[in-house]
């Protein structure tokens, strides 16, 4: 099965100069908790971001220089084959903005931490055409000294 995981503000936004311009640690917990020993594909950038290989699941980074090397992880240059020859249960789908953009059509369940805030960034999520999901789950926490604003937990399915 294709997931995309993600977390945005109220405004889609995703990320601020290569990095995630909040701590939700309930966030970063989900992450680990939904993506162990699945494989999880990203772009470039996001790996750099993270700068190693998540432990546990199948790395698969998609880049267009056909160089790049890097130990721990796959490397796909085409579109269509870092989403084929899935060995785990679900493939998610883990950002960033070009990669969201991209599969987005091709995801059928969507995890969603929609983070209580406006920030300034420069990454957004694309638009979710309500009309093609079903809410599955919608669950609100408050902030607390681990988690800098209320979140919500959302968990799309395809109609
Ligand atoms: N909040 C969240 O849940 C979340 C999750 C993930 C990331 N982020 C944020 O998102 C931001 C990064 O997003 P981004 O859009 O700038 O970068 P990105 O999607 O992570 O990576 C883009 C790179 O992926 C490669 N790529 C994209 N499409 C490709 C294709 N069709 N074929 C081959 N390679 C392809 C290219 O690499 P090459 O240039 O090497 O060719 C491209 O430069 C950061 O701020 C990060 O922190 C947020």
């Amino acid at each position: 099965m294709i997931s995309l995981i993600v977390a945005y503000d109220k405004n889609r936004c995703i990320g601020k100069k290569n990095t995630i311009p909040w701590k939700i640690k309930a966030d970063m917990l989900r992450v680990k908790e939904l993506t162990t020993n699945q494989t999880i594909l990203m772009g470039r950038k996001t790996y750099e971001s993270i700068g190693k290989p998540l432990p546990n699941r199948i790395n698969r980074v998609l880049t267009r220089s056909l160089n790049y090397t890097a130990n721990g992880i796959e490397i796909y240059h085409d579109f269509d084959m870092a989403i084929k020859n899935i060995q785990t249960e679900k493939l998610f789908i883990f950002g960033g903005s070009q990669i969201y953009e991209q599969y987005i059509d091709k995801v059928e369940e969507m995890y969603i931490s929609e983070i209580q805030t406006c920030v300034v960034g420069d990454s957004f999520f694309p638009k979710i055409d309500m009309e093609k999901w079903i809410v599955v789950s919608c669950e609100e926490y408050d902030s607390d000294e681990d988690n800098e604003y209320n979140y919500k937990f959302i968990h799309l399915k395809r109609k």
